[in-house]
């Protein structure tokens, strides 16, 4: 497979003649003249209890948005809906791994989210508290969050193939009073047993009052004396819970992710700014119709699932389809089972899935009616041209246009797209088009200076959106310095990319110790603290490495303490060690052991290094390296680096 960077070069192959439509253009230009006008205008489309009075109250690297305002967003999910013909409409068509679905009409969530808003109230949850919710993908957990949301309560969604250590850290940085769980989740026909990850961690998190529990998987589970049956609770809940009406820059939800510094960051999203962005970013990039209905893979507990499952598609009173299961289980088609049997029309998935359909061939898709189907979509990761051909030709019979949507956690909703909902514009496969209306992304040099096209570069946001981050959770320091501190006024997201002749924009890949692993976004040093936290290693050294599935592999280098052998059995306790407490995403694809790592002489592990070793590519040149590197070492480290990988 190719490397991000080679994609743009690739795609090179691919004639396509560009004229950037007209329409995408002026609007854009428009909104980039008057920004504030221009989302205020949009956020017209929310429900509002009161209006703003300032659009935007902006104190870098701080923006506030709509303040003044006071909205719910539950609200804007569901009652906005209820008394329109939306209100029998199916809001969720659920699936579970096999084939059993459930459908829950608009209405049918209203009411689940008031009966839930008043099971947290009875159980003293009130606006700000923090509630942590690890749940499998079922339709419990979009009623969880919005019943936070009802009653302001701020959700932190966990994904729910974290383990213990992982739960328990984010637990205790929001200082959590309630955990909601389920007696377990189905993952390749295997039962994921949740609440004994929860069990586990309920010891070490004191801030804990209460967790409950959503009885569905049979399995028998252990009652302590902090634990409550959802459904019992469920079943003495009052039917309706007023909504408290909270600030525009009330926050709506904390979202942990993972970035350069071994502990993952909770990034805060607030509730005006942030559904105004997914609104409106929905209707431009999907184009929501009344037939529509939207299919879009990710899991709730990363951010594209909070945006553009739970949040974008109830505003805009679309049906979605929620699918709790593998791709590939029991065999490598669900996906277009899915799209035939319940007819979707729009498609959002992760290159990392593509990759992994297009290897079983086409005759698998060929055996679908996937006539439904009208737009296709991408994101978490770079996509490989040759793999967007295989979406549009096999998928999409090439009569669906493809969004390649690029944006992040801290984005809140998608900033690069093709707005098929303003116009649809000749693709170039591997790009992502350009900034939606309203977003200013430009590729700068090292010094902040705009690059000429064809030059790679760093990406950046030149002025505040509405969906970015409020801040980091506890940690306004980490924010400004992660964030703002690497190019004077621009926020920087930490992504190489190049912009091409015709204004295209190229995503080519992290450009800090930060992996996309299948699409999930691991760090490198969570990794490394993870591993030394196993008694048998005293260093970890972790770099990705190209991989033609997942995108990214984990390669970890390891130096055992003093009195242990380097053994498989080592080997597979450390991998263990890793599953159980981070979990099976972190897995790790290859585990060398070595008797030291290559550093800089300040004693900075040289991952770019590793990374070079590992991918097989040149290293280059190393006296051009950072910190005046102890060169003869590292060149010795090197080549004992590559002998291990060689053997
Ligand atoms: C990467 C996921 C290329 C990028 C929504 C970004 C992409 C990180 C794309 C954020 C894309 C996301 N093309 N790369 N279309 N979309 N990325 O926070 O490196 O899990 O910074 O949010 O994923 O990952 P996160």
């Amino acid at each position: 497979m190719s490397s991000p960077s080679k994609l743009y070069e690739e795609s090179g192959k691919i004639k396509i003649s560009v004229r950037l439509g007209k329409r995408l253009e002026n609007i854009s230009k428009d909104a980039l003249a008057e920004p504030e006008e221009f989302w205020a205008e949009q956020a017209k489309s929310l429900v509002w209890s009161k209006e703003w009075d300032k659009v935007l109250d902006w104190h870098p690297p701080f923006a506030k948005w709509f303040t003044g305002g006071k909205l719910n967003a539950s609200v804007n999910c569901l009652d906005r809906h209820i008394k329109t013909d939306i209100k029998n409409k199916a809001a969720i068509i659920w699936e579970g791994e096999n084939g059993e679905t459930r459908t829950l009409s608009y209405f049918q969530l209203y009411k689940e989210v008031n009966k839930f808003a008043n099971v947290l109230k009875k159980l003293n949850v009130s606006k700000g508290d923090r509630v942590t919710i690890y749940m499998p993908m079922l339709p419990e957990l979009p009623i969880a969050m919005l019943g936070c949301a009802r009653i302001g309560a701020v959700h932190s969604v966990v994904f729910s193939g974290f383990s213990a250590q992982a739960l328990q850290d984010r637990i205790n940085d929001a200082q959590s009073k309630i955990v909601i769980t389920a007696d377990g989740g189905v993952r390749k026909g295997k039962l994921i047993e949740l609440k004994k990850v929860v069990d586990e961690s309920l010891p070490f998190v004191p801030s804990v009052e209460h967790v409950i529990v959503l009885k569905r998987a049979g399995n028998d589970v252990m009652l302590g004396s902090k634990d409550h049956w959802w459904n019992e609770l469920m079943e003495g809940a009052k039917p309706y819970c007023t909504p408290v009406q909270v600030e525009s820059t009330h926050p709506l939800y904390i979202l942990y992710t993972s970035g350069t510094t071994g502990k993952p960051k909770g990034v805060i999203h607030g509730t005006g700014g942030y559904l105004t962005h997914v609104y409106a970013t929905a209707k431009w990039v999907f184009d929501f119709g009344s037939q529509d209905i939207f299919f879009c893979t990710a899991d709730i507990g990363w951010v594209t699932g909070h945006s553009y499952i739970v949040y974008a598609p109830l505003m805009h009173g679309a049906t979605e389809i929620m699918y709790e299961g593998a791709a590939d289980f029991p065999k490598p088609d669900r996906y277009w089972a899915i799209v035939e049997k319940h007819g979707a029309t729009i498609l959002y998935t992760t290159p990392t899935a593509l990759r992994m359909y297009m290897k079983y061939g086409d005759e698998i898709p060929n055996s679908f009616d996937l006539s439904s189907l009208r737009l296709l979509g991408t994101v978490g990761e770079p996509i490989n041209p040759e793999v967007w051909m295989w979406y549009f030709k096999t998928i999409g019979k090439e009569r669906c246009p493809i969004v390649d949507t690029w944006w992040q956690t801290e984005t809140g909703g998608i900033m690069l797209s093709m707005c098929t909902g303003i116009e649809t514009i000749p693709m170039k496969p591997g790009s992502a088009t350009f900034p939606v209306p309203g977003v200013d992304a430009v590729v700068v040099d090292e010094k902040g200076k705009t690059v000429p096209a064809g030059t790679k570069g760093y990406i950046v946001v030149r002025r505040p959106w509405p969906g970015m981050l409020l801040t980091l959770w506890g940690d306004d320091e980490k924010y400004r310095q992660v964030y703002w501190s690497k190019f004077a006024g621009m926020y920087y997201p930490g992504d190489y990319a190049l912009n091409d002749q015709d204004g295209y924009l190229w995503l080519l890949g992290r450009a800090d110790d930060v992996l996309k692993v299948a699409g999930h976004r691991l760090g490198t040093m969570e990794l490394e603290s993870a591993f030394v936290s196993h008694k048998a290693i005293a260093e970890a050294a972790v770099a990705g490495r190209p991989d033609s599935t997942k995108g990214e592999a984990i390669i970890a280098f390891l130096v055992p303490k003093e009195g242990y052998a380097k053994s498989e059995n080592l080997r597979k306790e450390v991998v263990a060690h890793i599953r159980s407490t981070l979990g099976s995403i972190a897995t790790p694809d290859e585990v060398y052991f070595v008797s030291k790592l290559p550093k800089t002489r300040s004693g900075k592990i040289m991952r770019r290094l590793l990374k070079s070793i590992a991918s097989g590519d040149k290293i280059g040149d190393v006296t051009t390296l950072e910190d005046g590197a102890a060169i003869d070492e590292v060149k010795q480290a090197y080549e004992d680096l590559k002998n291990v990988v060689e053997s």
